[in-house]
């Protein structure tokens, strides 16, 4: 594949251009780096294991709306490298399917026709925000939503244009988001569904999951697969016994690991994913899994039952020290942490050393290559266990 028209500006990939061993290479030397910088041993990194897809990989992607230039034409896509509010059309992206570019198309030029403005993030004013693209890898439906200001947005003639786009994917569903906040994150105030559903299905590890519009899921399936295994596995005789999942998102792992533990709790902070995650351990016949919503700081306080083993799986901020500090102090045997950011990760092993837990198996993945991501296997294990 020739190198993205746009890998010069678009603020995404870091890694356009550079021969994927390379990437590989220059990530696995950045995880050695960082383990020698916090006096842990390099040789306990394992190599890093490769993506089993290259390209067209992503299963979400939220396009901006803006201009490429001060008052220039509507465009549609990223961020520019280093220039918050310039924003370059992103309309070949090579690590999103086809469909994602078409569909991109298909709106961009749409609202160029009915002349709608972007939302100006400094001014506070103008219709449209964020395109946000996901799609079931398994299941080969697409969720459109569209997210907007409040003002009038031709919706039934939005509804239209993407139906009649051609696309090899089924469109599930498609949204009309309005968002009345200054925020940068999107602060849904309503959510209108035009056309079919406000979900879309995925299916990980036999299991069916039921993806709501926001939820966390992730965005390298097949990948994210290798890993949840490879962590699960990891776990010594998982049968019958009582497993936390920290950072739980929609209970992925939770459930994978609910088909053969005696009880998993899963904890997650964000209410619509503890909902989607009960509701599809409900519709996966698991009644051996509980979710409970909340800051994993404050609810580790009030567990029904205690751990044999911990499974933490946090974003890329990492775990808060005292979270960490209380993970610890359960002394369980294993804790096998699942990591989007080997930075914080580091900086938690730190933390678990002075716990009494030393890192007995690191192997970084490279689930999301031409960017500079890199997801980590840890298990920590008690000292003197
Ligand atoms: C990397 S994701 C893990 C998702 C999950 N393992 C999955 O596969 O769907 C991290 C998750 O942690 C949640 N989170 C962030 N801070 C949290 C906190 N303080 N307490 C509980 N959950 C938190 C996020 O909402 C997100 O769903």
């Amino acid at each position: 594949m020739n190198i993205c028209p746009i890998a010069d500006k678009c603020g995404g990939c870091t890694y356009q251009g550079v021969p994927y061993e390379q990437q590989l290479k220059e990530k696995e030397g950045a995880v050695r780096g960082l383990l020698s910088s916090a006096a842990f041993d390099p040789s306990l990194c394992l190599p890093i294991e490769p993506c089993p897809d290259v390209y067209r990989y992503r299963n979400k992607m939220d396009y901006t709306f803006g201009d490429e230039v001060k008052d220039g034409p509507l465009q549609l896509g990223m961020h520019k490298k280093k220039q918050f509010l310039s924003v370059v059309n992103a309309d070949q992206c090579q690590i999103v399917p086809e469909d994602f570019n078409r569909l991109l198309d298909a709106t961009l030029q749409f609202c160029r026709d009915k002349g709608y403005t972007h939302y100006h993030r400094r001014r506070h004013e103008g219709l449209l925000r964020y395109l946000i693209l996901r799609r079931g890898v398994r299941t080969n439906q697409l969720l459109v939503n569209i997210v907007t200001s409040p003002g009038d947005f031709a919706e039934d003639e939005y509804v239209n244009v993407i139906l009649s786009t051609k696309t090899d994917h089924d469109i599930c569903g498609v949204l009309h988001t309005v968002d009345d906040s200054r925020s940068d994150a999107v602060n849904p105030t309503e959510i209108k569904v035009l056309h079919g559903s406000g979900h879309y299905e995925e299916v990980v590890m036999d299991l069916k999951f039921n993806v709501g519009p926001f939820s966390f899921f992730q965005t390298n399936v097949p990948a994210a697969e290798r890993l949840y295994r490879d962590a699960i596995a990891l776990i010594e005789g998982i049968e019958g016994k009582t497993v936390y999942d920290l950072y739980c998102g929609t209970g992925t792992i939770t459930q994978a690991m609910a088909t053969k533990a005696g009880k998993v709790i899963g904890v997650e902070i964000v209410e619509e994913a503890v909902e989607a995650a009960r509701r599809s351990a409900a519709r996966n016949g698991l009644t051996n899994c509980e979710f409970l919503c909340g800051d994993v700081l404050k609810v580790l306080d009030g567990m029904p039952a205690l751990p044999d083993v911990i499974v933490v799986d946090p974003p890329r901020a990492g775990i808060h020290p005292k979270a960490m500090k209380k993970i610890c102090s359960y002394g369980v045997k294993q804790i096998v942490y699942i990591s989007c950011n080997p930075k914080t990760l580091v900086q938690n092993l730190v933390s678990a050393r002075e716990e009494g837990y030393e890192p007995v198996y690191f192997k970084p993945y490279d689930n999301f290559p031409m960017t500079n991501h890199i997801e980590t296997i840890v298990l920590l294990q008690k000292l003197n266990s």
